[in-house]
């Protein structure tokens, strides 16, 4: 970092200058009163509304930081293409793809519906990530028992973020597995359409999903996982090389068209920048070869997505050239 600097060969070469927009942003989205904070279980409809923090890491390891960025929250659908990204290095593309589609679904991320193939649509909606926990859970190290691969499971979101923050929330994962009606119903319709492989124990691997949408983040921890995907697989704190570039390439390109639900299409048309959000309002935001950001703000719009996030995004994009078009 120190020789970077002294041979002013930084990614963002003026990073205080940039960071004074980001500041900027940041005063201009807390006063977004809008949305409502996710209500299905007690843990998170007791979530502060007025919580708001960014943070930002650059491919080369610069930070910056505002707001609430070291209140740990749960990662939720963040977690869904870091599990696809360990399934595709794990697995193979070609293997995932037997099981789960490339294509928006074009509905609401917990609809009961599969693809003409009877395949789940994509691995960021839930059918398709509850299908991913079961590859993982049953094709990747299929001697480990379910404690064994949370271990697992855990260590390597802790790699992509180098290291930092990564903890598990027990209640809300408690909670989740109550008021998982809908993701039960998921489950057993892929079952039906015998969308898993041989050998799935449903019971097991719908802990599995609960469990990983239950890990906590904080907004600092977060922003370095999106920078090792925006880094193209390596952890820009650490230099290790967590994920293959082939790997990113395949997580990126789906979050980019199905990683904001059924505001993807339009994400992608105003923003243009690969994006993941989960229902505890935290984004996880990526510039190819850049940066990564992550946003975190618990009121939601009605599709899903965190209202300063999106919100944050568009401003971004307008002052700076990061739309790929
Ligand atoms: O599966 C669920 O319902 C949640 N635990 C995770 C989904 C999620 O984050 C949706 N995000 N907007």
């Amino acid at each position: 970092l120190i020789s970077r600097a002294f041979r002013h060969q930084f990614i963002i070469p003026d990073f205080p200058d940039f960071t004074k927009y980001i500041e900027e942003f940041y005063w201009k989205c807390k006063t977004n009163t809008e949305g409502k904070v996710a209500s299905y279980i007690p843990q998170l409809a007791r979530m502060n509304p007025d919580y708001w923090g960014i943070s930002v890491c650059t491919i080369d390891g610069q930070r910056f930081s505002i707001g609430d960025v070291n209140v740990p929250f749960t990662i939720q659908s963040c977690s869904k293409p870091l599990n696809y990204g360990i399934a595709l290095e794990k697995l193979g593309q070609d293997i995932v793809h037997q099981y789960v589609g490339q294509e928006p679904s074009g509905c609401n991320f917990n609809e009961l519906v599969l693809d003409h193939n009877k395949k789940p649509h994509n691995p960021m909606i839930n059918a398709g990530a509850i299908l991913v926990c079961a590859l993982l859970k049953t094709l990747v190290k299929p001697e480990m028992s379910l404690a064994e691969k949370f271990d697992y499971v855990m260590n390597y979101f802790k790699r992509i973020a180098g290291g930092e923050y990564l903890g598990f929330n027990n209640a809300v994962f408690l909670s989740e597995r109550e008021a998982a009606d809908r993701n039960y119903a998921l489950g057993f319709y892929m079952r039906e359409h015998k969308c898993y492989p041989e050998k799935t124990n449903l019971k097991e691997c719908m802990d599995f999903y609960f469990q990983c949408c239950s890990m906590e983040v904080t907004a600092e921890s977060m922003s370095v996982m999106a920078s090792t995907l925006a880094n193209g697989g390596i952890c820009p704190l650490t230099e290790e090389k967590v994920l293959k570039p082939d790997s990113v390439r395949d997580v990126l390109s789906l979050m980019h068209s199905c990683g904001m639900y059924d505001y993807s299409g339009q994400f992608a048309f105003k923003v243009g920048l690969p994006a993941k959000s989960g229902v505890c309002g935290g984004m996880l935001v990526v510039i190819p070869n850049v940066m990564g950001i992550c946003s975190w703000s618990p009121p939601l719009d009605p599709l899903g997505n965190s209202c300063r996030g999106v919100q944050f995004c568009q401003e971004l994009v307008q002052l700076f050239n990061f739309h790929p078009y």
